[in-house]
């Protein structure tokens, strides 16, 4: 099989998966509206090409993340949980994104122990999903500072259980050998997920001020929760709709991008995530200011196809195009990219 795309990885990947799985992976909330939105909102942006004052060969992915010069624009996204996609499928993520010279998100929603992953060499932030246990989610921050992730997540749009017709119609539940490594049982719900305490921004700047790490926060889909977590001193956001997972009919994260204009400063970044599939959406979301862009489900169908080779395709596979999209639109590094270059239309 010849694999061109991301949706030639997708094709693959469903016809690897059981219906349940797939159904999980693929899924939304409600009349998934907003998953419909996060791919079609590329379609409303153009991009307007200039002649370069150079001509160049070469071409500069590098960005800022963190303060560091990274080679890639890429992040690989927390998912849980992996296994249910590929045996190995946290490690696989890891050696993935190391191999590739990125970073990993690891889900908090692991099946793997937080010291244990932070043991798998490769650069990783941890994710937190918060525990009804509010103590607990301290003891989770030390440890993810101890075991050496690089910054911690904190994912501030799932608090409370989706409604999800198609895991409703297939009665979904997880397999009882993937449960999730890091939570006490009493955070167990009878399907097996996890109920979580919700976190205003008290409990946010609680957190920030107790983590030896950057804290970013994912999830946020309002400019004005941007702009608050830039003045409250977090490292940065991860503008988010949950892959259209929990709420439904949200705005799209490229909309609310465009909206944010020029937060982003020394000591705060922002990433954004939602329906990446082409080195041209990933283009549009550095053009509008993004430091960085998540995957989700693009690189999921990779491991599912081939475990850590088939993520590190994907990965290089999205390079390739956006390389190739710089070129086209007559820049040779990321630092070139402006909001003139591109229209809404
Ligand atoms: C199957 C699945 C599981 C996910 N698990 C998590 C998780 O454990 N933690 C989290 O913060 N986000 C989780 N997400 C959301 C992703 O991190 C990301 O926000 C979303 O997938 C981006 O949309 P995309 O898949 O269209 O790229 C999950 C998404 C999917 C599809």
């Amino acid at each position: 099989m010849q694999y061109n795309n991301i949706w030639d990885f997708r094709d693959s990947a469903k016809k690897i998966l059981t219906k349940e799985a797939w159904d999980y992976l693929e899924g939304g909330a409600g009349d998934e509206v907003t998953i419909k939105k996060n791919r079609t909102v590329f379609d409303k942006y153009s991009f307007r090409p200039r002649i370069p004052y150079k001509v160049f060969n070469e071409i500069n992915t590098e960005v800022s993340i963190l303060g560091e010069r990274r080679r890639l624009p890429i992040l690989v996204g927390p998912v849980s949980p992996l296994e249910l996609f590929h045996s190995g499928g946290e490690r696989a993520q890891v050696q993935a994104a190391m191999d590739a010279g990125t970073i990993a998100v690891c889900s908090g929603h692991s099946l793997a122990k937080i010291e244990e992953m932070g043991s798998w060499n490769g650069n990783k932030w941890f994710q937190l999903y918060s525990s009804v246990d509010a103590a607990h989610n301290y003891e989770i921050i030390d440890r993810a500072c101890l075991a050496g992730y690089e910054a911690l997540v904190v994912t501030v749009d799932a608090f409370h259980k989706a409604i999800r017709d198609r895991n409703l119609k297939n009665n979904f539940k997880l397999p009882t050998d993937i449960g999730f490594g890091n939570y006490p049982c009493k955070s167990y719900r009878t399907d097996g997920s996890i109920e979580l305490l919700p976190l205003g921004w008290d409990d946010l700047t609680k957190i920030l001020d107790h983590s030896k790490i950057p804290v970013i926060i994912k999830g946020i889909l309002n400019p004005q929760d941007v702009r608050l977590a830039s003045d409250l001193g977090f490292a940065g956001v991860i503008i988010s709709n949950h892959g259209g997972r929990q709420l439904d009919k949200t705005s799209t994260t490229l909309e609310i991008l465009a909206e944010i204009g020029d937060v982003s400063k020394d000591g705060f970044d922002i990433y954004i995530d939602g329906g990446f599939m082409r080195g041209v959406d990933i283009l549009m979301a550095l053009a509008l200011g993004a430091n960085a862009v998540l995957l989700g489900r693009a690189y999921v169908y990779g491991l599912v196809v081939a475990g850590a080779s088939g993520i590190s395709n994907v990965i290089t596979l999205l390079m390739n195009e956006l390389s190739n999209s710089m070129a086209q639109l007559g820049i040779s590094s990321i630092s070139e990219l402006s909001p003139e270059l591109l229209s809404r239309n």
